[in-house]
């Protein structure tokens, strides 16, 4: 059984999928059976990974996330009110900050390396 919005992941391939519609089946690739990303919202390390929400702006990190190539934030997700979602997809040379249409209530980044923060 899956949930809308959640973000599985193949620990074979790295395939990362998000769920728009929820079913009873379960996610499968590469013959396996896939994770279910947990949302982290305690940081404990040195770099900061919690998403940082100022009216339509969303920034990672009270000191921003490095953007290093093994080392990113990958993309950064905003949830409005009246049930508006977007992402903006990253590269290691942008800044690991979003500007969305809307006022963002929510808020999601995934970091290459440790995973989905909200
Ligand atoms: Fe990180």
């Amino acid at each position: 059984m899956t949930k809308k919005m959640q973000i599985w992941k193949c620990k074979i391939c790295g395939n990362i999928v998000e769920v728009l519609h929820e079913g009873s089946g379960a996610l499968v690739c590469c013959g396996e059976l896939m994770i279910l990303m947990g949302e982290n919202s305690v940081d404990a390390s040195t770099e900061k990974h919690i998403p940082i929400i100022e009216g339509n702006i969303v920034k990672i990190g009270s000191v921003l996330h490095p953007m290093e190539d093994k080392h990113y934030i990958e993309w950064i997700e905003g949830v409005g009110k009246d049930g508006e979602v977007a992402k903006k997809f990253l590269t290691p040379k942008d800044s690991p900050v979003a500007k969305f249409s809307f006022e963002v209530m929510k808020a999601r980044a995934y970091c290459s390396l440790h995973g989905l923060w909200k």
